[in-house]
Order: C-alpha cells, then structure tokens, then sequence
C-alpha cells in the first residue's frame, strides 16, 4: 500500500510528497509518526506556484525561487550495517545532492561559506529540534570522524551550491548562515517523508543474514509503497545506499519537493544482494566483512576529481 499516513496528512495520493513543505501543512506534517521538528522562521517569499526545476522550458532569471543549475536532487540515505549507525529500524541521512539536470553534478560551491558548528548554529536559530532528531539519524560513519564533521561536510559540499540558498535570497536581516539551518531543516523533513526501512518492511523485506534479494524484488517493493523508483547502491553485495530522486517547485527553503523515478541505476548488482542487520556485535564479527568499506571521505574526494561527474562514476 502506498505510503497511507504520510498521504491521508497530506490529503494527496503517492509520496504525499508534493505539498508537504507548503506553510499551511506544518501543522499537519508534525502530526506525522516521527518526531516532529519544528522549522525557522525564514520565508522565501516565493510565489505558491513556481515551475519545478528542471521543467522549464525556457531560461528563468529569479533564481531565488527557482532552483539552477542543481535542480535534480538526490535525498540520499544510508544503511552501515559494519560499524552499524543510527537506529537498526531505520535508514540514516547521507545528504540532499543538487545534481545538474542531466545528472552531472558541482561541488564545493562557495568555500566562503563553509560554516563550522552547525550544531551551534541550529541551537542559536530555532534548529534545536532539528538538531536533536540529527543526533540521532545523521550520522557519520564513526571511524570517519564526528557526526558534526559530516554536517559540515554535506552543507560545504552540497549545501552552498544551491541557488536558492544564496544568501542574497534571504529575508534582510537574516543571520550569518540561516541559508545553512534552512538547508538542515529541509534535509530532516524530506528524509522523514522517505520511511525506507519500515517501507521495505512493510513488503515484508527486512534485514537478514543468508537472504539474497533481487534489485527488481527491492525497487518494486519500494515503488510500491512510495509511488516512485529509487536507485539502490551496495557495497560488494550488501545494500548501503539508497537515493531518492525529485525536482523542486520554488526554493529550498519552503518548496515543494516533487517525486520522480531514479532517471540512473545505482550500483547494486541485478541479484544476490544483501540485506544486512544492523544489530550485529561487532566483537563477534572476526569472520565476516573483514574488508571495511573506502571511508565517506574517500568516497568524495573521488568524486572531487572531476569537479562534474556523473555519481554512476563512483
Ligand atoms: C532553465 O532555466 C535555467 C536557468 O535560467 C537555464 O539555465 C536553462 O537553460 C533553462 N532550461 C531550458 C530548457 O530552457
């Protein structure tokens, strides 16, 4: 069944995704089964109707309220199973990626704003719940380094290359890095929409050991649930990663994020793929997965070669 509370709040059918960020649906949105997480309060000011990114036809000037070039977003998520992150009922964060519509991609937009203590910023600019559910469901590999390092890391690379969190596209007045706390809250809420582990669940998938799956098997349960393709990537056999596609109408900061099929495959092989519990003991784990998977960084700095690549690349 399709992703029932999510679309009996919204009153829409699918992801129920379309108008969950419209202003006069928070009330609604916070009624959902997760924590509910409580927004800034920066406005856009954008038009209600904007054309979504990536649809246009012709060439937009305000980029406040319309998102160029990086309108293909991918709210990526996680499964570490070794070491184990974040609840073992749920996927965790990996990020929210502006791809170029063609799926090539920019990064490390605007290095001048690099901000560094998120957490501080979240605290200081009505984040604070946001913050807390990140605590929880944003984490860093922790061989990799701090959960906040990899805060830093998503917004510095990801992040500033939005152009609609420019800063020029904030209300006057708004505080250093607001753009920032914008970006982290849009991230929780979206991520909240994409209930991957009880989705899978739900079609009677779930972590195991000695069970193999197809990728047909995986992304037909989830498109069943959610209305949409995802793009599955693992590490060997093991699913890790998981990307969900959309365009957005007006800005990152209060849009409205429409669902589309992944336009690319991710990595996983066509069968065989695992499907790993998250509650191993990993004193006991001597005999399986010795070999741990390139760390977050490396995994970026491959992609930083390039400057533009396609994540297929990877
Ligand atoms: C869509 O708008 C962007 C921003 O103005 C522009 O760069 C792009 O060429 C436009 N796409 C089309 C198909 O006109």
């Amino acid at each position: 069944m399709p992703s029932l509370l999510v679309s009996a709040l919204m009153g829409l059918t699918g992801f129920g995704l379309t108008s969950f960020m419209a202003p006069k649906l928070n009330s609604a949105f916070s009624q959902s089964a997760q924590s509910p997480v409580s927004t800034s309060d920066i406005a856009s000011g954008c038009p209600a109707t904007t054309i979504a990114s990536c649809r246009n036809s012709s060439a937009v000037n305000n980029l406040c309220c319309f998102e160029s070039p990086g309108g293909l977003l991918l709210q990526t998520q996680f499964w570490d199973t070794n070491p184990a992150t974040g609840p073992s009922d749920s996927w965790t964060i990996h990020g929210l990626w502006p791809d170029n519509c063609d799926s090539t991609f920019i990064e490390d937009c605007d290095p001048s704003r690099d901000y560094t203590d998120i957490a501080g910023l979240l605290t200081a600019q009505g984040g604070a719940d946001t913050l807390s559910y990140m605590n929880t469901y944003w984490k860093n590999d922790p061989d990799d380094g701090t959960d906040e390092e990899f805060w830093e890391h998503e917004w510095a690379t990801h992040g500033t290359c939005y152009s609609t969190l420019e800063p020029t596209c904030l209300p006057n007045g708004s505080p250093t890095g607001a753009e920032a706390v914008a970006f982290f809250e849009t991230v929780v809420k979206l991520f909240q929409t994409l209930p991957t582990y009880t989705w899978l669940a739900n079609q009677g998938i779930t972590p195991a050991e000695g069970t193999t799956h197809t990728l047909a098997s995986l992304t037909d349960a989830l498109k069943k649930e959610s209305g949409f393709v995802p793009a599955l990537s693992c590490e060997g056999k093991a699913l890790d990663t998981i990307s969900w596609y959309f365009n957005v109408e007006g800005s990152l900061i209060d849009g409205t994020f429409v669902p589309i099929d992944a336009p690319e495959k991710g990595t996983c092989p066509t069968s065989g793929i695992e499907y790993l519990p998250k509650d191993e003991d990993d004193t006991d784990s001597g005999a399986k997965t010795p070999k741990k998977r390139p760390s977050r960084r490396a995994k970026r700095s491959q992609k930083h070669k390039k400057g533009i690549a396609s994540h297929s690349e990877l």
